[in-house]
């Protein structure tokens, strides 16, 4: 599936692909991820990180008048990382990423792949658990009091229950997921030196490459 579009840009593994017609080569471009996919990759990182913040620290049992509680904020932002992801997931289809370095095994390449593709899994599957959730328990207060569901329960309050442990057990899941993801980009950084972090930040991208 997602992992098959692939860290590896060749269709055959080797890992020496020509993009659209032209050796990977002679193309820096190539050997990182472009614009679009830096600005998409950071933002939602950065907004998954207000989530959890969001998420261990709000009063949830609030329901006030205001629609500008910690809760509301947490459902809005958390609908717009869902948005994000699926427009995220739409340009990469048509943007494989860069191939991954020549030193990594067939191993690396595909724990790489599976890491990514549940990273996309978890950030959409997450917010989509905490919608069903609030529009279950009646709940749901979304774009600052845009849509006010709250005393308007769309079902039973058990698929509600059901939806917030997924909800909880999902973020925990991407917690872990996240440690192996950052601990290997610190790694690649710091004792292969393969430049591969370079490859997803901003400037420095452009003076270091992969
Ligand atoms: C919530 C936080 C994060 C999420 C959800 C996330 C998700 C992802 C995903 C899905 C990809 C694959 C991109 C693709 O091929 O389409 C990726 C790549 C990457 N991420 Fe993250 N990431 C997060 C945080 C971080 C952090 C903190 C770092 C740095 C320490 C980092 C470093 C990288 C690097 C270097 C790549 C490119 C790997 C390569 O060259 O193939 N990520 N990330
Ligand atoms: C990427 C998006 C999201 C992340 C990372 C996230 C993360 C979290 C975390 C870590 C918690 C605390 C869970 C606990 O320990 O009990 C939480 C709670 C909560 N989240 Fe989210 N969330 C996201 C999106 C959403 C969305 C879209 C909604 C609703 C529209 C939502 C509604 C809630 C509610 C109501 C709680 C309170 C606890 C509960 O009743 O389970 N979340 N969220």
């Amino acid at each position: 599936m997602l992992s098959s579009i692939g860290q590896d840009g060749s269709p055959d593994g080797t890992n020496q692909p020509e993009v659209r017609g032209t050796p990977m080569a002679e193309t820096h471009d190539a050997l990182t991820y472009n614009r679009v996919a830096k600005a998409f990759h950071w933002t939602i990182a950065l907004l998954i990180a207000v989530m959890f913040v969001l998420g261990w620290t709000m009063d949830s049992e609030s329901r006030t008048e205001s629609h500008l509680t910690a809760v509301d904020f947490h459902m809005t932002l958390g609908l717009v990382i869902m948005v994000l992801v699926v427009l995220r997931l739409i340009w990469r289809l048509g943007n494989p990423p860069p191939p991954l370095p020549d030193h990594m095994s067939r191993m690396e390449r595909r724990a790489a792949g599976l890491a990514h593709a549940t990273l996309y899994a978890l950030t959409f599957a997450i917010p989509a658990a905490g919608l069903i959730m609030v529009l279950y328990e009646g709940s749901a207060d979304l774009f600052f009091g845009l849509i006010d569901l709250r005393g308007k329960p769309l079902g039973s309050e058990d698929v509600a229950e059901l939806f917030s442990e997924i909800h909880m057990w999902l973020g925990w899941a991407l917690v872990l997921v996240l440690v192996g993801h950052i601990s290997a980009a610190l790694g690649h950084h710091f004792f292969l030196k393969d430049g591969l972090l370079y490859r997803m930040l901003p400037a420095l991208s452009r003076t270091r490459r992969a």
